[in-house]
């Protein structure tokens, strides 16, 4: 079936070939109103970029209950085992631009957008547990670091190596970093992590402290660095291309859901501060406890239409799910909404991707592209006499208590060697081999005193760690 090609206004257009002009050789009249909107239409297709994980790529797909956790949490969507909630994904990297390889160094981020009865829950995390910082203060000052020199408009190793040097908290994430899993093979193929602590309330308003693992029924792989950048140049974009061609293929890839959960009063008591970013809680002392399994099934028709304009945020929750006092997650919760407004628009909410399944009642109005009906002739105020919409106060999330001063306050552990040390005595000694080769490659730019003040934290996270380091720089140290 044929149809007619049409302006944006719905008038048949008469000529798609060529330009109206005064003669046959031109020049162009300006009454030729569909060239003007054609050319001017496509001189808006972008939108900013996400400011950070602006590479990424998206699916649709569902969330089963497998685990009864009604003890835990009244959040409807885990109510049940068996229950299935439809879910939107995106993976991405965070450093590069729009346009970047998928599989540069980097942490992946993983980002679940559940559609549930009560309102959309997002889980925006990483495919690592921890973060480079633990203070929302800091995370400009990270990022610029991990992006362009403003001088040369290149990667800056030297920045990079002297923000983290000078930021020993990031030394657990930077160990992750530079192991093989900081070049995951494909975006199915790694964990995802909510790395924050969350709360879960139940419905006699008891609460526990939670975190949440991805684990993917893949298994891990990771590129070794060589084939990482080589990779990098065959196809920039082989995750994204992976993870469309796998589910066209009906290969639909599977995470399992676990959460490990802290007794709230354990949070006083426990070795650290369990709500600081930079450690990760013993699964010894708090083992991973099952709940479902997320599965990928559906790609994207249209990329700028689900992906690109899909806006995750971890402010937004649901009844039964509450925050932490995670310095870092109570930064971010301001920080998404935030950039939404600024990247898509007020009313990126009402998008179809962004759109919410549950009905949406409120008094917010206007705004630019409001593209639905805006909420017709309904009061526009609350509280009024008319509309019948009530606040629920059952759904108020359980208190938790704050005591102490006001103030600019340091984490009182300055402990940032234990874990990283650990996690490298973990690793194979193949593994570990990779860590080394990875690291002294991405330093050897660096200039001599930010190597030194280095490699003194890898020596007090594992001697023969920051030793090897060393002996690969060709450098002395003297603590
Ligand atoms: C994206 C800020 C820490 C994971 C973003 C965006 C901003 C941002 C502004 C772009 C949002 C958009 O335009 O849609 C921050 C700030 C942080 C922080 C201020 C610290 C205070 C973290 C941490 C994680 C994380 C700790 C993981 C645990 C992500 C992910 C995305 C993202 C996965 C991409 C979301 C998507 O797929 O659209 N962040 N971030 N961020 N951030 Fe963060």
């Amino acid at each position: 079936m044929t149809k007619k090609l049409t302006t944006s206004t719905g008038s048949p257009v008469a000529d798609n070939q060529h330009s109206q002009t005064a003669g046959q050789r031109g020049p162009v009249l300006l009454e030729d109103f569909h060239l003007i909107e054609k050319l001017a239409h496509f001189n808006r297709e972008r939108i900013p970029e996400r400011v950070v994980h602006a590479k990424g790529a998206g699916a649709h797909g569902y969330f089963e209950v497998t685990n009864d956790v009604l003890k835990w949490t009244r959040a409807s969507f885990l109510s049940e085992v068996g229950k299935q909630t439809p879910l939107f994904v995106r993976f991405s990297t965070v450093g590069g631009e729009k346009g970047s390889a998928d599989t540069e160094r980097d942490p992946r981020g993983f980002s679940v957008k559940f559609y549930t009865e009560d309102g959309n829950y997002d889980i925006v995390g990483n495919n690592t547990p921890v973060f480079f910082i633990r203070d929302p203060l800091k995370f400009p000052d990270f990022i610029h670091t991990q992006k362009r020199n403003p001088a040369t408009n290149c990667k800056d190793p030297n920045a990079m190596w002297d923000f983290w040097s000078l930021s020993p908290e990031s030394l657990h994430q930077v160990t992750i970093l530079f192991s093989n899993r900081g070049t995951p093979k494909t975006y199915r193929h790694m964990h995802g992590f909510s790395s924050h602590t969350f709360q879960w309330n139940n419905h006699a308003g008891e609460a526990v402290w939670v975190k949440y693992h991805f684990k993917t029924e893949q298994g891990i792989e990771n590129f070794r660095r060589v084939d990482a950048v080589k990779m990098a140049g065959d196809d920039p974009d082989y995750a994204t291309r992976d993870l469309f061609d796998s589910i066209q293929q009906g290969q639909h890839p599977v995470w399992k859901l676990y959460v490990q959960i802290m007794p709230l009063q354990d949070a006083n008591t426990y070795r650290f501060d369990p709500f600081d970013v930079t450690k990760v809680w013993s699964q010894k002392d708090y083992p991973l406890i099952e709940v479902g399994r997320m599965v990928l099934n559906r790609n994207p028709e249209n990329y700028f239409a689900e992906v690109e304009q899909a806006t995750f945020s971890p402010a937004n929750i649901v009844p039964g799910i509450g925050f932490s006092p995670d310095k870092m997650l109570q930064g971010r919760l301001f920080a998404y909404a935030d950039a939404h407004r600024y990247r898509v628009g007020t009313n990126h909410d009402a998008l179809p991707i962004n759109r919410p399944i549950a009905p949406v009642h409120n008094h917010q109005r206007d705004g630019s592209m409001r593209f639905d009906g805006n909420g017709g002739a309904s009061p526009n105020y609350e509280p009024n006499s008319y509309d019948g919409i009530k606040e629920t106060p059952s759904v108020a999330t359980a208190p938790y208590e704050v005591t102490g001063q006001t103030g600019s306050h340091k984490y009182p552990s300055d402990d940032h060697y234990t874990q990283a040390g650990d996690l490298y005595r973990l690793l194979s000694e193949t593994e570990q081999t990779d860590l080394i080769d990875n690291i002294v490659t991405a330093m050897q730019s660096v200039a001599l005193d930010i190597k030194i003040r280095q490699v003194n934290h890898f020596i007090l996270a594992d001697e023969s760690f920051g030793a090897r380091v060393a002996k690969g720089l060709q450098i002395q140290v003297n603590q």
